[in-house]
């Protein structure tokens, strides 16, 4: 294999190539979206198998070398690298192969796991989280080793198929085992643009505490119209608990929450004046509504992103079926998460909403909550040279400024890069937030799907001209380099 590229070929080799392929790129696209790689629901579990061989196999035609699927506690790690180019940086590649669920499945015009192409949209399940954004990783990787016989810097993949049901594996892959993935910059493809045409470079994410409250009052059910009256209702125990913990105004009371969120920064809050259009008219295409409840003293872009919000996501308990049933139950229970903002995390964040879920708690009842899973946020540096790179390529494939978006989602591996790596995240995504991830019809727009192969492939020539002290090549290797960024 030739480490060098040729001379007279050029950058632009890999680009020709790859609108010479654009079919065989949606082919592979639609093979991997066929796969119902589920990963909360253990009856997909050969299904999420299914999917890391089909990375892995798509890591080898690729040319990496050291493919391997890693067996975990959950779903296979998928790794690769290629390491010929000495001198130069190491990037590692993540991403995830698993999806969400589809219920519910009659809102989905065509099957979620047969891939059909709408005005230049393809509709599967994962077609923008993460699958279609993932693979145009890997055949940026492949179009560049197939038009120059080698990659202008290291490179290595580290692919999970968990990420949708709380990354346990990688997260202790990472934790425990950081020298075997040494690296000077991470690439993450799982997020949003500002809009079509509009690239855009993730500077911040949301963490994330997801629990579950449970609330116990009398021993057993009981008839409502014998002990209505003295009874504790743990339904109604926990409406005052909800109701408690966030008013109509959008505030979270949970007292010291806000005190632990880092400020927002004059820089971020000019950025975010320069987004074109209107936020409201978006929001309003988006989600259907033209009312957007929450803390109405700070503008919508900071409320999603960069405050600390809390939402109910299932109530559990009494009566569910048709008709009427005179019950006070015994038990209830309520899906309750917190998205957080650095400085705020599970630990620091959990003792206070444990204390005021107690405060809140009626007399007769006894509550108890969950800690179901957590993440962290994290902000980056936009100064680091990593992401000065992103901010090039993005604009040159799309001839237009790169935004910088601070997300309101959570991608909680990040910090544990960041922290365990000792290198910067650049979240360099092609989705749009209109795609329907996580619901039904989620689909990818195939531009952004072509954009996001040909802007990787800049990236990596772009990070190439970066000089590293000491790069992460070899493994086990000692850096100095250090994210600003963590916490
Ligand atoms: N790709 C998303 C994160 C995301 C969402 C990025 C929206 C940009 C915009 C990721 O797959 C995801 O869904 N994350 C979960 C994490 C949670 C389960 C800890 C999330 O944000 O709910
Ligand atoms: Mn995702
Ligand atoms: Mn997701």
């Amino acid at each position: 294999m030739t480490q060098v590229v040729e001379p007279g070929k050029t950058a632009t080799d890999a680009h020709r190539l790859i609108e010479r392929q654009r079919d065989k790129y949606l082919t592979d696209l639609v093979a991997f979206l066929r796969i119902p790689s589920i990963s909360t629901l253990a009856r997909h579990k050969k299904d999420v198998r299914q999917a890391a061989r089909f990375i892995a196999d798509l890591l080898k035609q690729a040319g990496m070398d050291h493919v391997k699927t890693i067996k975990t506690d959950g779903a296979p790690l998928v790794v690769g690298d290629w390491l010929h180019a000495p001198g130069k940086p190491t990037i590692l590649l993540y991403g995830h192969y698993d999806v969400q669920p589809v219920d519910p499945l009659r809102l989905w015009t065509t099957p979620p796991f047969e891939p059909a192409i709408r005005d230049g949209k393809i509709y599967a399940r994962g077609a923008t989280d993460d699958k279609g954004q993932l693979l145009a990783l890997i055949e940026a990787v492949r179009a560049t080793m197939e038009a120059r016989g080698a990659l202008p810097v290291n490179i290595r993949f580290l692919i999970e198929g968990e990420e949708e049901s709380g990354g346990a594996a990688i997260e202790k892959y990472v934790r425990e085992q950081p020298e075997k993935i040494p690296c000077d910059a991470v690439l993450i493809a799982d997020t949003h643009m500002l809009g079509p045409g509009l690239p855009s470079i993730v500077y911040g994410v949301r963490g994330m505490l997801y629990t579950e409250i449970v609330a116990r009052g009398a021993a057993h059910d009981l008839h409502s119209g014998t002990y209505g009256g003295v009874a504790p209702n743990p339904l109604h125990a926990l409406a005052l608990i909800l109701a408690g913990l966030k008013g109509d105004d959008g505030r979270v009371n949970i007292p010291g929450l806000y005190e632990l969120a880092r400020p927002v920064t004059d820089e971020e809050r000019g950025w975010w004046k320069r987004y074109p259009g209107s936020e409201a008219q978006r929001l309003e295409h988006e989600m259907g509504v033209k009312i957007f409840p929450g803390e109405q003293s700070y503008a919508p872009t900071e409320r999603m992103s960069a405050r600390p919000t809390l939402e109910v996501h299932g109530f559990i308990g009494g009566f569910q079926d048709e008709g009427a049933k005179t019950v006070i139950p015994a038990e209830a229970r309520v899906k309750v998460s917190l998205r957080l903002v650095p400085d705020q995390t599970p630990e620091n964040v959990l003792p206070l909403l444990k204390k005021r879920v107690k405060e809140l708690t009626p007399r007769g009842v006894v509550t108890d909550i969950k800690d179901i899973h957590g993440g962290l946020g994290m902000m980056v540096d936009v100064r680091d040279p990593y992401i000065e790179a992103a901010r090039a390529a993005l604009s040159e494939e799309f001839d237009h400024e790169v935004y910088f978006l601070r997300e309101g989602g959570s991608v909680p591996i990040a910090a544990l890069f960041t922290e365990k790596l000792h290198a910067p995240v650049v979240f360099a995504g092609y989705g749009l937030a209109d795609e329907g991830l996580h619901a039904p019809n989620e689909h990818f727009n195939l531009v952004n799907f072509y954009h996001a192969i040909h802007g990787t492939v800049r990236y990596l020539d772009r990070v190439a001209a970066i000089t590293t002290a000491q790069p992460a090549m070899q493994n086990g290797a000692k850096k100095t380099h250090r994210a600003a960024s963590t916490r």
